[in-house]
């Protein structure tokens, strides 16, 4: 395995690739690697011939410095679990080298339908401008012909799908597949995230109230109404000491607008616990 730093050697190394006819599979991570990182990486090796993984923490996707600044860096270890899975490149870049100055104070805006206005996005002013601007930039230095995300980030990747399916930059990708892949969660239930490292032991076992509601919700979803869902969810979480929710929505996955009915419907949360911002979802008509 080989760890990158610049584009001009990612691109290089991506050209000799193609020239040999080979497949490429991007996973694109901000690092801080777990359980559900490997998986996407075990599938881009086992679905591709060559697998590059990404490893950088994007900072005009954060709008809140503290959080960047708190957000969990070792790239050393990530480069052990990466090789002892088979990725074949680690792209690691400084944000220098992945922005000129000008681009990392610009304000992008992409538009993306409306899927950006609910949710992470209300709540996270310009997160998905600066999603979209470093995973456009990936897209466009790796040419990968399959990209993989998991759907703990729903929102996430809806907006990815769109961009590369039904944006102005749509076709301008190739034939670039966009791969979601399940959530993985602790036995526990806790869905894998970079951020579980901020929590303390007693921190973790009040978080799994999360992952516990929603699973309950389900059999809730059976007699209940979707606002009487949204209702009791928000309230069985919030009456939890430590856990404080931001927002829980019923959408539907298509169009991330509320709707009224479990069909094709997810409910999507975010919840403060203690200082940190876990999120998490469940899918009602899986
Ligand atoms: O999901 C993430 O880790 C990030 O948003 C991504 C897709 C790597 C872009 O920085």
């Amino acid at each position: 395995m080989q760890i990158i730093t610049t584009k001009q050697e990612l691109q290089r190394q991506v050209e000799a690739c193609k020239q040999e006819g080979k497949t490429i599979g991007l996973v694109p991570t901000m690092g801080a690697l777990h359980e559900g990182h490997a998986s996407l990486v075990r599938r881009a090796v086992n679905e591709n011939d060559i697998c590059v993984v990404s490893v950088f923490v994007n900072p005009t996707q954060f709008n809140n410095k503290e959080d960047l600044a708190l957000y969990p860096r070792d790239l050393e270890r990530d480069a052990k679990l990466l090789s002892s899975i088979g990725a074949h490149y680690v792209f690691a870049p400084s944000p220098e080298e992945m922005y000129t100055a000008e681009e990392m104070n610009q304000t992008f805006t992409f538009d993306f339908g409306g899927l950006d206005k609910v949710m992470e996005g209300k709540m996270r002013p310009g997160h998905f401008n600066g999603v979209v601007q470093v995973v456009s930039r990936l897209f466009y230095l790796v040419q990968p012909d399959r990209a993989y995300f998991g759907e703990k980030d729903f929102q996430q990747l809806a907006i990815i799908r769109f961009m590369v399916e039904r944006s102005t930059l749509a076709g301008t990708f190739g034939n670039l597949q966009i791969v979601g892949c399940p959530i993985v969660r602790e036995s526990t239930g806790l869905a894998l995230s970079s951020r579980n490292e901020r929590l303390s032991e007693a921190e973790k076992q009040t978080a799994l109230a999360i992952s516990h509601t929603l699973m309950e919700s389900l059999e809730w979803a059976k007699t209940g109404s979707v606002r009487e869902v949204e209702k009791r969810v928000t309230d069985t979480i919030n009456a939890v000491e430590g856990l404080e929710v931001e927002y829980y929505e019923i959408v539907d996955k298509t169009t991330l607008q509320p709707t009224d009915t479990f069909h094709n419907a997810i409910g999507c949360v975010t919840v403060y616990c203690g200082k940190v911002r876990l999120i998490d979802n469940i899918q009602y008509d899986a």
